[in-house]
């Protein structure tokens, strides 16, 4: 169990003097409060849960979409996206269906943030064939871990999770005390033009090059500020999940008090939210005191210059609770510990290659270099000036790095380019130790945002045999380059 005292030491080890206090203020980490985490739970035996899951494209009307349906690429019929939803202990057994619309359009799922065995982790080529057209493949596999995750797909990831395929992943079994409500918010943005009713390009040179293409159409839910009910004055939990394929949101709650409960699926000790920032592919559960009559609380994000009202909140029925807001902790997660004193240090850094500076620069709209980088390869992004050799993943390079199954590493990631990079890890859950440029507590992550020029270090036990992606979730950089993988023996 981790106590308060624990993670405060953790979480920056520096809360005693005023200055430090101050820069976790600025850094949007207040203290927290003052109940730490239940108990791990075991592991029960669980039940087996089945799912179906069809990849086709769907003609869909969602209401961001401004009325008109567009050709979606999704998992189901019904309600986007699919939401499995799992107990602690229990087995999914899901079986994905090719049924694109191209014939030689792949796919495959990867279930983001799980600790499965290798085989199950839905990269193609590197751990299973991939699913052609009018193909089936079997999913098998018990979660160890409660909390919010995500599924998507791992090829031409770009237009396929642009267009739709993605779903969400809960496994439930980890609270401590009943919430009120329980909200998946899932925030992403949408390559559309909505008055032609067409997808807009998922992929540009100049995007893949800097920060990703932005989609022009921000939602939750499939809509445009939707207006999320929940009953007054009840401690909610939201599963905030970023969805997008590129854009990093600086995620907020105003008119509310929110707190932290859990990142990327692993329980913290309820930490006050003020502003937290999300990459693509992190998720944060927060719970928030409802507003009650006629109030309105505000889902924001500030990583624009004037901040955007991404959902707004009311709540109805009579006042559920009238105590101060104290919110109940999660069960503490059950990721190992890794060894700090034996662990064996990595670096790994993130840069752009020679082409990926070029398409970058400030004057590339006279098309001379563009058409050069057209006819040269897309690689902008390297790690360890190692580029993954073609978009998708039917070239396997050798591993980035080999890793003895049981020990525990550092590794020190190193952005030294001017964008930032949420870097995922497969099979693992990485442990945040320090950074020199964003002060957060110590917590779990899959995908570590590194702001330009960040370093940070992340500590974890190589426990899952087997070989494991590395990439940048930002999906144009991960498919122009910043990809490997690790091979733990
Ligand atoms: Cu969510 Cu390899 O990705
Ligand atoms: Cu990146």
């Amino acid at each position: 169990m981790v106590t308060r005292r624990q993670f405060t030491a953790g979480a920056a080890g520096v809360v005693a003097t005023a200055a430090a206090a101050a820069a976790l203020a600025r850094a949007g980490v207040a203290p927290g409060y003052s109940r730490s985490l239940g108990e791990t739970a075991p592991i029960p035996e669980g039940k087996t849960v089945a799912a179906r899951l069809v990849a086709a494209e769907r003609p869909t009307v969602l209401t961001c979409f401004g009325g008109r349906p567009l050709p979606m690429w999704t998992f189901s019929d019904g309600a986007w996206p699919a939401l499995l939803r799992l107990t602690l202990g229990d087995r999914l057994e899901a079986s994905l269906e090719n049924k694109l619309p191209r014939p030689d359009e792949i796919t495959s799922i990867h279930w983001h943030g799980i600790r499965l065995p290798n085989n199950q982790d839905g990269v193609p080529y590197l751990v299973q064939p991939p699913v052609s057209p009018g193909e089936i493949f079997r999913y098998s596999f018990v979660p160890p871990d409660t909390g919010t995750f995500f599924f998507h797909t791992h090829c031409n990831t770009v237009e396929q999770l642009g267009r739709g395929l993605l779903g969400v992943l809960i496994v439930d079994g980890d609270t401590t005390e009943s919430y009120d409500a329980d909200t998946v918010l899932i925030m992403r943005d949408w390559h559309v033009d909505p008055a032609a009713g067409q997808f807009t390009p998922f992929f540009t040179l100049r995007g893949a090059g800097r920060a990703g293409t932005y989609g022009p159409v921000r939602s939750v839910n499939g809509a445009v500020n939707p207006e999320i009910r929940l009953p007054a004055a009840g401690d909610c939990r939201l599963r905030l999940i970023n969805a997008d394929v590129t854009r990093i949101m600086q995620i907020g709650i105003e008119g509310a008090e929110a707190a932290i409960i859990a990142i990327d699926g692993i329980a913290v000790p309820p930490l006050p939210l003020s502003s937290w920032s999300m990459g693509p592919a992190t998720r944060i559960d927060v719970v928030l005191r409802a507003p009650q009559g006629t109030r309105i609380a505000r889902l924001v994000d500030r990583s624009t210059p004037k901040p955007v009202e991404l959902a707004h909140f009311t709540g109805s029925g009579e006042p559920r609770r009238k105590s101060r807001f104290s919110p109940a902790p999660l069960r503490a997660g059950r990721i190992p510990e890794p060894d700090l004193k034996t662990a064996t240090r990595m670096n790994f850094a993130f840069h752009a290659s020679d082409d990926g500076r070029l398409v970058a620069a400030p004057d590339d709209s006279a098309g001379g270099p563009l058409g050069e980088i057209c006819r040269s390869s897309r690689t902008f992004w390297t790690i360890n000036d190692r580029a993954w050799p073609e978009r998708d993943h039917s070239r396997l390079p050798p591993p980035l790095a080999l890793l003895q199954r049981g020990q525990s590493y550092i590794f020190q990631l190193k952005n030294s380019s001017k964008f930032s990079h949420p870097i995922h890890i497969h099979g693992h859950t990485f442990k945040l130790l320090r950074s020199n440029k964003q002060n957060r507590p110590e917590h779990h992550t899959d995908t570590l945002l590194l702001l330009p020029e960040e370093q940070a270090e992340v500590a974890f036990v190589a426990d899952n045999p087997g070989d494991w992606m590395f990439h940048c979730h930002i999906i144009e950089h991960q498919e122009t380059g910043m990809m490997g993988y690790i091979r733990v023996v």
